[in-house]
């Protein structure tokens, strides 16, 4: 494969590996893939390998690894995994260790994926929600949000991505509709009445793929994603239709569910509700058509269930 070589962090995840497969698919588009992890031999590695890309060993907190990762590249997809760790000064000194090697090895676009500091909306001193760990509200988001600045006074012409709550948490991430004490299916969302958007995890990849092919034009800009914006009535309304069976919404309240004790429930319980507070701003920043307008193949919530209510875990009847 030949073309502007993109180095890719977390392709062997859910956002990266959405690009990765988004360039592989487009052998024609100018793009070639480097894929980046700590372990090259990991099925996911191999089997972006097989499918063309090139699979370099590295580490982003390791400044040395990264910068072999990005040397000889166009451009790289960045991003940290607050949930591997569940620690902001982990995420934000990987930040500076992306963006230094991103500068060393003279990067001609980076996209990072980031979130909101919500702190620019609640301040610590608004008790509307629980502060978390002294000094964050959000800690996933405000960790990223907080360090956005870091690859501009770095040097590094970098367009910032924000991205929506994946539909795929619904398999993945203990979100699917549950059975309540009378069998029935219920969706437990916090987000009252409000819209959330949402978006198929890989059509963030795709959307990053959109950006790459319009060149650097977005250069120190925000660029916000989503494949639709949605109430749990909704959510809940499309998962009866694609699987067949009535799915009641329960609106959790916030306090509820930041006392689920399951590990970060305070931090998504506080996250839900900035976005539910905020919708105007939050679902605003996510257009869909703009997003379409650079995936064209962006699915809605429907059509991702099309193609993907088989795999939530549901509870047999
Ligand atoms: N779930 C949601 O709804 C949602 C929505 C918006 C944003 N996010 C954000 O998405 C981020 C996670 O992205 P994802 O869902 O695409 O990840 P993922 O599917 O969980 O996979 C994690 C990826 O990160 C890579 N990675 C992690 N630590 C690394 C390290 N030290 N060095 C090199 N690579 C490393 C892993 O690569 P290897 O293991 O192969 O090394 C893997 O490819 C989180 O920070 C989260 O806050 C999530």
């Amino acid at each position: 494969m030949s073309g502007k070589v993109i180095a890719i962090v977390g392709a062997t995840g859910a956002q990266g590996g959405g690009l990765a497969h988004a360039i592989l698919a487009d052998p024609d588009g100018g793009f070639a893939v480097r894929a980046l992890t700590r372990n090259p031999d990991s099925d996911a590695a191999r089997a972006l390998a097989d499918a063309g890309a090139e699979v370099v060993s590295a580490d982003i907190s390791d400044q040395a690894s990264m910068e072999r990762a990005f040397a000889g590249a166009y451009g790289a997809f960045c991003l940290t995994n607050f949930w591997e760790h569940f620690s902001v000064e982990t995420e934000q000194a990987q930040v500076r260790v992306m963006a230094a090697a991103a500068k060393a090895a003279g990067l001609k676009h980076v996209i990072w994926s980031t979130l909101e500091d919500t702190r620019k909306w609640v301040p610590l001193d608004d008790d509307r929600m629980p502060t978390l760990q002294g000094k964050y509200k959000v800690p996933h988001f405000d960790g990223k949000g907080e360090v956005d600045g870091v690859w501009a006074e770095a040097g590094v012409p970098t367009t910032c991505l924000y991205t929506s709550f994946y539909w795929d948490n619904l398999i993945h991430f203990g979100m699917h509709p549950q059975r309540g004490e009378d069998g029935g299916l219920v969706l437990n969302l916090p987000m009252g009445d409000r819209k959330l958007p949402g978006i198929a995890a890989q059509d963030i990849g795709r959307c990053a793929y959109g950006i790459f092919k319009q060149g650097t034009s977005t250069v120190g800009q925000y660029v916000g994603i989503s494949g639709g914006h949605y109430t749990g009535q909704e959510m809940a309304d499309a998962l009866s239709e694609a699987l067949g069976e009535p799915v009641a919404y329960n609106a959790v309240p916030f306090d509820v569910y930041r006392g689920l004790g399951f590990p970060g429930a305070d931090d998504l319980g506080n996250m839900f509700q900035f976005k539910h507070d905020f919708e105007d701003y939050f679902t605003g920043r996510r257009p869909v058509e703009a997003s379409r307008a650079l995936n064209p193949e962006l699915l809605s919530f429907e059509a991702w269930l099309a193609e993907n209510a088989k795999r939530l875990p549901i509870d047999p009847a």
